[in-house]
């Protein structure tokens, strides 16, 4: 390390020192999760000479949330991940409060453009505030602006605040750059902003592009926004949602999908759902991989739950699997990346069992599968199915359907916690032609569930001990079940 050391060069060095501590063994199979410490949202997810890299909130210091870092991974397969130096500390004026979430686009030159918000701490007469910075770099290093922070609550019309202002996702438009930025509004709570600049340094604001009106939660966080199979989505992770519709109360993800008018700047609603339906996941970011697929990746975890989570590992916390997005029947949809078919393993097949009374199918059990299921329910007068997965004598994780209702629930009550908090999600689950499709991709300590090929997705965190492995299948009254299972390596 240099004589005087700055911040970022103190991070690395305890960086180093940590990495050789914790071996792979002790980390999720194919989840990212943080070289050490506390990880929370993606940040900056891009492709960039020939990696995919990954950016994430993170406090290398403590598992607790703190002052926030970006932290950084490199894939080339979005399933194994290596760590590079911590990419910015929270070390200027424009951002000593805190490094706080944002994006990556590769400018023409061929540099990479980091833009985040940047904190500035309360003062004595001052209370936090938010604005938007930029920094330059190779891919590893990065210099910030001079000129940050580069977005302010200056540029933007009367009636949005400069306390609750970040986020910035940015692109590139023909010869231009635009950010989507968050901000909330005074009367009209969580409000996406569009903003533009020639140089990544000069902006101005253009356009609200929607805003929540109190219908969809307060502050919106995180927002991303592209063009999608014919549409443009709008996601956005909005705080405080009451109850409604599929949307469950808290913190939620929200992806609004609609038509957008680029002259115009208009974007004109045509639906709203849930990314996610899950317990754990929040936050998510997009990025355009090299082949033209839309890659989703969140934080999976809760804000409600995270801070009272055990802490069993040196690190905090793990990203969702990245998922490819499309738009099927109007809605979006998500499905693993097809690169987790690279470690697939012993496939195991039953085809057409009937089911009835709780069965176990030989080779059908672990905690890292990627576990298909079909039930045929044509003319089968089964209206409750219960996979029990993760399941020992004292412990399981349900998946209940009821067929008559076209309804899933997902239950981690008896996956191994101490705690009164929410363990279960009510889900829409409905044949299509006579068949119901479940999808598990399990890592360790996690699920997550793709109902139908995709068309919801209920993530979330499992505390059940490893050892627990069984997986059981029930029907109330025969019904045809078809299981492809591929343990994972
Ligand atoms: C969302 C969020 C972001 C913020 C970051 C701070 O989880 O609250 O709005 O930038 O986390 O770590």
């Amino acid at each position: 390390m240099s004589k005087n050391p700055t911040p970022l060069d103190r991070v690395r060095e305890y960086e180093r020192e940590q990495a050789m501590k914790v071996s792979a063994d002790e980390r999720p199979l194919f989840h990212l999760t943080p070289l050490v410490g506390w990880m929370n949202d993606p940040n900056g997810f891009c492709w960039y000479k020939g990696q995919y890299h990954l950016f994430y909130q993170y406090h290398p210091f403590s598992r607790q949330w703190g002052p926030m870092h970006w932290g950084h991974a490199v894939s080339e397969d979005l399933l194994h991940w290596t760590y590079m130096p911590c990419a910015l500390a929270p070390d200027t004026a424009a951002d000593a409060g805190g490094c706080f979430s944002g994006s990556a686009v590769e400018m023409p030159d061929g540099r990479l453009l980091l833009a985040y918000t940047g904190v500035q701490p309360a003062g004595t007469f001052r209370r936090e505030t938010q604005a938007q910075c930029v920094a330059v770099g190779d891919g590893i290093d990065f210099e910030k602006s001079l000129l940050n922070p580069v977005v302010r609550h200056a540029h933007l019309p009367e009636g949005y605040s400069e306390f609750d202002f970040r986020d910035p996702k940015i692109w590139r438009e023909g010869d231009v750059y635009q950010m989507a930025v968050a901000n909330r509004h005074e009367e009209k709570q969580g409000a996406i902003l569009l903003m533009e600049s020639r140089d990544g340094l000069d902006w101005h604001f253009v356009a609200e592009l929607d805003a929540s009106c109190n219908e969809y939660g307060r502050m919106w966080e995180c927002p991303d926004f592209f063009p999608i199979d014919g549409k443009q989505a709008l996601l956005v992770s909005p705080q405080e949602m009451h109850a409604r519709e599929e949307f469950h109360a808290g913190y939620g993800t929200v992806a609004i999908l609609g038509q957008y008018d680029k002259k115009e700047h208009t974007f004109t609603r045509e639906s709203v759902q849930p990314v996610d339906h899950g317990l754990t996941f929040y936050a998510s970011q997009t990025t355009l991989a090299p082949d033209g697929r839309r890659i989703l990746i969140g934080w999976m975890d809760s804000w409600e739950t995270c801070k009272e989570a055990p802490r069993r590992h040196p690190w905090y916390a793990q990203m969702s699997m990245p998922r490819e997005v499309f738009i099927e029947n109007g809605r979006l949809c998500q499905r693993p990346v097809r690169e987790i078919e690279t470690l697939w393993q012993d496939a195991v097949r039953h085809d057409h069992v009937t089911l009835q009374d709780e069965i176990s199918l030989p080779g059908v059990n672990g905690r890292l599968l990627d576990l298909n299921v079909t039930l045929n329910a044509q003319g089968s007068a089964c209206r409750r199915f219960t996979l029990l997965v993760a399941k020992d004598a004292s412990h399981y994780v349900q998946i209940r359907c009821d067929l008559a209702r076209g309804e899933l629930v997902f239950d981690r009550s008896h996956g191994g916690s101490h705690r009164d908090i929410a363990h279960t999600r009510h889900v829409k689950a409905e044949e299509r032609e006579g068949k119901l499709t479940l999808r598990l991709l399990m890592d360790k300590e996690s699920i997550e569930l793709f109902v139908n090929g995709g068309e919801r997705v209920v993530t979330s965190l499992i505390p059940t001990p490893l050892e627990a492995d069984g997986i059981t299948f029930a029907a109330d009254a025969p019904i045809d079940l078809s299981v492809e299972a591929h343990h994972l390596k």
